[in-house]
């Protein structure tokens, strides 16, 4: 594997999907949590940062510990810091330096720079520049205006670069990292789906063994890939729950109850839609109803829990992204988030907890799935928020209302379905508004709820578009909407991009 240290530049995740691009296993890890050199580890990524080397308190790593056991190479920040801290200088640049560049390759027998045509387009995006490198140091490529672009420690498998690979403007990025990977570390490009699901499934065996595991789906992706795994290691030893908070989409615990049954899971439907109404009952303020849909959950899923005899572990769908996020480099002080004093917590929280997703991006949780023949029904399935319906209708909740919303979105989703639309949005659904409006039904005048209709691109989440669906796609789902929901007499489209605007209304 690859060892990727993380100084908290934006692009130390792209690193390490460009390394897996390649078949190859990596890490992150923040600079100030380096873990012991395993000899698994082939090679070690420096990252870009925000900070500047000359700074004082920049962040630093004790580069002896890893010069000359394994290959490195120094990206951006990285490499800066490798020129300086060895003895050459670093100054803040005098060009702008930030798009694309040429490279002029120096050095062609350079096997980090082998088969890269001879004016590479690369992307640079720095502050500083390495204005002169230690006498040790050979430059290998430059560009017009920088001209350490690249180098290489002689006697030494040790490298920089100041442009960034992992960037898709970095249109030969690829090649060179396989250079470095495959070509310099040796790494061996056999890390697929098929092989992740085959060592974690054999992993989580040795881990669990004869124990019982506990767990919650949503009908989501992640859970459900998560609980595959654990159940093709344990079987039946897999306890599944999948809770009806009232607050689902028309129809969806049913559905999702059955796939579940059908790929053999050992899962339990708990209807709980009459708990989670009574714990919402008046509440109109959306933090209030998310706490009181949270603490519904807890309570349903732990009384449940305990029903199980002897249950050991909690599983969970946690991925990458969540496990990075929560130790990302927040400066030269940071520090990994402390544990909750754990008296106060539901019996279940007192589990030890089993996230077989926790190395995985969300690409990868859809392949691992598809690997394991999950359904593209689960596998590209929108996002939908924990909290459902609940934070989708504005003010307060009742089980009329839920009704009226569900409809509304079934027939939004259905449609986008039968318009193959429904792929080429991230995420889709609709708004009960706490709003009435007039209208006219044949001789009648009406005064009925409005929706809003919502859907987005997007890539993450963290930011979005709105969906510029077509027209005549919108005329026909309001037709729908107003003709056959009773109650609602008039459907508005929701055109606020992410941010300013959030993706949901509460
Ligand atoms: P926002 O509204 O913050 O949503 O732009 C971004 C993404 O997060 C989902 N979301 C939630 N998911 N619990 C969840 O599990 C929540 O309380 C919650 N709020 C928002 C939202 O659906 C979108 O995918």
């Amino acid at each position: 594997q690859i060892l990727i240290l993380d100084f908290g530049s934006q692009y130390t995740q792209l690193i390490a999907r460009r390394v897996r691009e390649l078949d190859v296993y990596c890490e992150i890890h923040p600079y100030n949590h380096i873990p012991d050199l395993s000899p698994n580890v082939k090679g070690i990524i420096l990252s870009g940062s925000p900070c500047s080397v000359r700074d004082a308190d920049s962040p630093r790593i004790d580069l002896d510990q890893y010069r000359k056991q394994v290959p490195i190479l120094g990206v951006c920040y990285g490499a800066q810091m490798l020129a300086q801290m060895l003895g050459g200088d670093v100054m803040p640049s005098q060009h702008r330096e930030y798009g694309r560049a040429k490279l002029e390759i120096g050095d062609t027998d350079s096997s980090l720079l082998a088969g890269l045509s001879e004016t590479s387009q690369v992307w640079m995006s720095h502050a500083d520049t390495i204005v002169r490198i230690p006498e040790n140091f050979r430059i290998i490529a430059s560009t017009e205006s920088v001209e350490v672009a690249a180098f290489k420690i002689e006697n030494e498998l040790t490298y920089g670069i100041q442009f960034h690979p992992e960037v898709t403007h970095s249109t030969e990025g690829k090649q060179l990292l396989h250079n470095f990977v495959v070509g310099i570390c040796g790494c061996r490009q056999d890390w697929t789906s098929e092989s992740f699901v085959e060592t974690t499934i054999q992993g989580l065996r040795t881990r669990l063994g004869e124990d019982k595991v506990v767990m919650a789906l949503s009908g989501g992706v992640d859970s459900t890939v998560a609980a595959t795994l654990v159940h093709r290691a344990i079987g039946t030893n897999l306890y599944c729950i999948f809770v009806d908070n009232g607050l689902l989409r028309k129809g969806e615990f049913e559905q999702v109850l059955h796939s579940y049954q059908d790929m053999g899971l050992n899962i339990k439907g708990v209807d709980a839609k009459a708990q989670f109404y009574t714990a919402l009952a008046g509440l109109e303020e959306p933090e209030a109803k998310r706490k009181a849909i949270g603490k519904a959950f807890i309570e349903v899923f732990d009384h449940e829990a305990h029903l199980i005899q002897d249950v050991k572990w909690l599983g969970q769908g946690t991925i990458y992204p969540d496990v990075i996020e929560s130790v990302s480099v927040k400066g030269p002080s940071a520090t990994i988030k402390s544990h909750h004093n754990v008296g106060g917590l539901p019996d279940f929280m007192k589990l030890k907890v089993v996230e077989p997703l926790n190395t995985l991006f969300k690409d990868e949780v859809r392949a691992v799935g598809r690997a394991m023949g999950i359904t593209n029904s689960i596998l590209n399935r929108h996002p939908f928020p924990g909290p459902g319906l609940g934070i989708r209708i504005l003010g307060d909740i009742t089980p009329e209302k839920v009704a009226i919303l569900q409809e509304v979105d079934a027939i939004f989703i259905n449609g986008l379905k039968k318009h193959e639309l429904y792929d080429e949005v991230w995420q889709a659904g609709a708004m009960l508004l706490p709003v009435q409006s007039v209208g006219v039904m044949g001789d009648e005048r009406t005064y009925e709820r409005v929706v809003a209709l919502r859907a987005v691109t997007s890539v993450d989440g963290m930011t979005a578009d709105w969906a510029h669906l077509p027209y005549t796609f919108l005329a026909e789902v309001s037709n729908e909407i107003i003709n056959r929901v009773k109650g609602v007499n008039r459907v508005v489209y929701d055109i606020s991009s992410k941010p300013p605007a959030t993706i949901e209304w509460e």
